[in-house]
């Protein structure tokens, strides 16, 4: 193995506000409030891993690229310095952001708006490194594999992307975040930035490049981050085989000044959030403050380049008490607009439905919030504890809404990543797992 990677259970960098999904491997998300910058601070940028923390030792580290080309390479930091630096303002958006707000419900981290960030990243363009290389005719695709190291038996997480898209000028390798040097929750010492595509193919921790003559026929590719690409009945079983890779993100939208349930008094108050989008660039963004039944333009302005998002503000002077649906879309250059109703996809990708937030505009006090009381929970079994607690811990199952048979796959996918589950205990080890985390309204 070239770079000397070690595994640990997080990055241990500031959680600060951080919503935590999963605790290890590590999966953060973004608060609404993250939304009000223009450019994500680090310690607010979500953070997606689906193996547990890697850290590089960078004297260790190389990269080195094969494949389809006349001149293999290996590559140190110095060497990749050499070529010219670039930077970009780019979203980086996990494909599974909006998860949670699928019905019906799909297994997977139940991510709401926050799996997404604005950064701004420096690198080398990835098509002056395979300058270096001497690409053959047969090239067709670029794989890239990076240090983490899987999970028990579960598979490597490598990805390829078309050569149009690796010899994009605006696709690069970078080796900073934010003007700083790459943290390692973002891939240190080098992560591919593939703009306007979403966060599967941005793979951390780069040691290997790959050119290829077809797609790459790994679990990731083949398997995980697919889409029907066509309109799909809720809830139906669809072939991986007939669906394609994700590549470019949706148009997108989210009001972030307000939320869910906000109180506010009558007169001006300003209403703000973000909007991005994917190869086409956000052309506009409306403001409905009426569920929909009329549209105001607001004022947006970029954060800079085609591929960061846009803010956008709207000053609105509401008259009388009630209670007000207000709604947000935007539209691409394209021509592209969001949805109002989500179209259903078996893994919950790509969600970029019409946000829709409620808020009472009143001058009575807000009335106190009442929460429901969680009755006792019962005694988790002993068996449970050493089946399913060995790689995680119960916060990934804690916000799952899963059935019986959905819970049942979800057992079998973790035996094949090595769970130890006694055939005369599944059953049972299901049973609880519907009773526990089964099928139920979203709040
Ligand atoms: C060998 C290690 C291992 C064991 C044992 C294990 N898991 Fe997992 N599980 C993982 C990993 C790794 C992930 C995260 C995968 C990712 O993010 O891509 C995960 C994710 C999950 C998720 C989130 C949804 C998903 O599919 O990614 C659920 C739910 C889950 N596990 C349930 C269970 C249950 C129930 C058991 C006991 C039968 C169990 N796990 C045992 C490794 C394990």
């Amino acid at each position: 193995m070239m770079a000397a990677a070690t595994a640990s259970f997080s990055s241990g960098a500031p959680k600060k506000d951080m919503i935590v999904r999963a605790a290890r491997p590590e999966d953060l998300e973004m608060p609404m409030a993250g939304f009000r910058n223009a450019v994500t601070p680090i310690e607010n940028f979500f953070v997606r891993s689906h193996h547990y923390m890697t850290k590089v030792d960078l004297n260790d580290w190389q990269l080195s690229i094969g494949g389809e080309i006349s001149k293999p390479q290996t590559l140190t930091m110095a060497d990749l310095k050499k070529l010219p630096k670039v930077e970009l303002v780019s979203v980086l958006e996990c494909a599974g952001n909006g998860r949670g707000l699928y019905e019906p419900t799909v297994p997977g981290l139940q991510w709401e708006y926050g799996a997404v960030g604005n950064g701004r990243w420096a690198g080398v363009r990835l098509a002056d490194v395979l300058k270096l290389c001497g690409l053959k005719s047969t090239a067709k695709e670029i794989l890239f594999d990076g240090a983490d190291v899987p999970v028990g038996k579960m598979p490597e997480f490598k990805r390829s992307i078309p050569l149009k898209k690796a010899l994009d000028p605006d696709t690069i390798l970078a080796y900073e975040m934010n003007g700083e040097t790459l943290p390692d929750a973002h891939g240190f010492p080098l992560r591919v930035i593939a703009p306007g595509w979403a966060g599967d193919s941005w793979v951390k921790w780069l040691i290997k490049i790959e050119v290829l003559d077809k797609e790459f026929d790994g679990f990731f590719m083949k398997t995980a981050y697919r889409h029907p690409g066509k309109n799909v009945a809720p809830g139906s079983v669809v072939d991986p085989a007939t669906m394609s890779p994700l590549t470019s993100l949706r148009i997108k939208s989210v009001i972030a000044s307000h939320a869910d349930g906000a109180v506010l008094a009558p007169g001006l108050t300003r209403l703000t959030g973000v909007a991005w989008s994917g190869e086409s660039p956000v052309a506009g963004v409306d403001v409905s403050t009426d569920a929909g039944r009329s549209w105001r333009a607001t004022v947006t302005k970029t954060s800079g380049g085609k591929y960061g998002w846009s803010q956008w503000s709207f000053d609105w002077k509401p008259t009388k008490e009630a209670y007000y649906q207000l709604m947000v879309r935007a539209r691409a250059a394209s021509g592209e607009l969001q949805p109002f109703v989500q179209e259903w996809n078996p893994s919950g990708y790509a969600h970029n439905a019409v946000h829709t937030i409620g808020v009472n505009v009143t001058t009575a006090a807000p009335a106190a919030i009442q929460k429901a009381s969680i009755a006792g929970a019962p005694e988790l079994p002993g068996q449970f504890r050493s089946t399913c607690m060995v790689c995680h811990g119960t916060d990934v199952m804690e916000q799952q809404r899963l059935n019986r048979g959905q819970w049942e796959k979800e057992v079998d996918k973790m035996v094949r990543w090595g769970a130890d589950v006694k055939p005369e205990y599944k059953n049972q080890l299901v049973d609880f797992l519907n009773s526990r985390w089964g099928a139920r309204p979203r709040k």
